[in-house]
């Protein structure tokens, strides 16, 4: 496994969650130390015995500043689900994000944000810009990344374990869940999977050994986009609500003038 910047402390950013939960325990077995957000440090005792807690909320930027301090990574695997709030997405999934990334005051951790397989897609029910829209903020921070866009939580049998990574936002299918945990994990530490956005799903196979010849193949997101390597031309940045350019614009300068 390739390494450019060694990883030791890693931020989990939804660590109560599905995905968050598996996060953290792949995160201890490859050896790194897991940083737990968490809004609820009682109850995330109770889900995640014996792992370091922050408490922090996503829409409090003050209170994030602890967590990310001294972090060499961090995984979002957060998700508004369950908010009854008609705008949650945009809180949560984005302005989680957003809020995260305002508070690093230069630091250039390692990130591997799980979107959707649906992140780019117009055309399912329900389906919402804002996951996109928590990319961008990404890719303008201009940190090191990768971009996992899972499908459908464990949608998948116990022979479907070959993951199949595509771009272009047009592939749909499931995985298991712990496969999802090991690709976001897998990424920080393969730098064939940096500056790179994909679709994951799981087809019938076996797992892969080979992470770096998994990730190889993957185009690069062109240096400075917005959207992923091979994401539609259907989300205009110029045609995007004010304060959703502006959040870009800020998200820029904090990451790229050492503030
Ligand atoms: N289900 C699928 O098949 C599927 C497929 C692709 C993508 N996704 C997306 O994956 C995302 C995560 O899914 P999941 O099932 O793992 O989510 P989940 O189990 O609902 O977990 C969400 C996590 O986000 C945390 N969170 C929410 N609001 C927060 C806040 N204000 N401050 C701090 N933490 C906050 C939750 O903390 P608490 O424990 O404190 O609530 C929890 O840890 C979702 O957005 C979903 O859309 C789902």
């Amino acid at each position: 496994m390739d390494q450019q910047q060694k990883i030791t402390d890693v931020l989990m950013v939804g660590a109560t969650g599905t995905i968050g939960q598996l996060a953290v325990r792949v995160a201890q077995r490859h050896g790194l130390r897991p940083r737990a957000l968490v809004r609820d440090v009682r109850r995330a005792a109770r889900q995640l015995p014996g792992v370091d807690l922050v408490q922090g909320d996503l829409e409090d930027p003050a209170s994030l500043r602890s967590a990310v301090r001294g972090v060499d990574a961090i995984v979002f695997t957060h998700g508004s689900g369950g908010d009854p709030r008609p705008d949650a997405r945009e809180h949560i999934d984005y302005g989680g994000v957003r809020n995260v990334l305002s508070v690093l005051d230069g630091a250039r951790p390692r990130v591997a944000l799980m979107t959707s397989v649906y992140a780019t897609r117009t055309d399912v029910p329900n389906a919402s810009p804002w996951k996109r829209r928590s990319e961008r903020l990404l890719r303008a921070a201009g940190l090191p990344y990768t971009i996992v866009r899972p499908g459908w939580f464990d949608h998948a049998g116990p022979t479907q374990r070959r993951l199949v990574l595509e771009q272009g936002g047009t592939i749909d299918g499931g995985i298991a869940s712990e496969q999802i945990a090991e690709t976001l994990v897998r990424s920080l530490l393969t730098d064939t999977a940096l500056g790179k956005t994909f679709e994951l799903i799981a087809e019938e196979g076996n797992e892969p050994s080979d992470w770096t010849g998994l990730f190889a193949p993957l185009k690069a997101d062109a240096p400075h986009a917005l959207d992923g390597a091979l994401d539609p031309a259907d989300l205009p940045v110029e045609a995007e609500p004010a304060r959703l350019r502006a959040d870009l614009t800020v998200i820029r300068t904090a990451n790229t003038s050492g503030a």
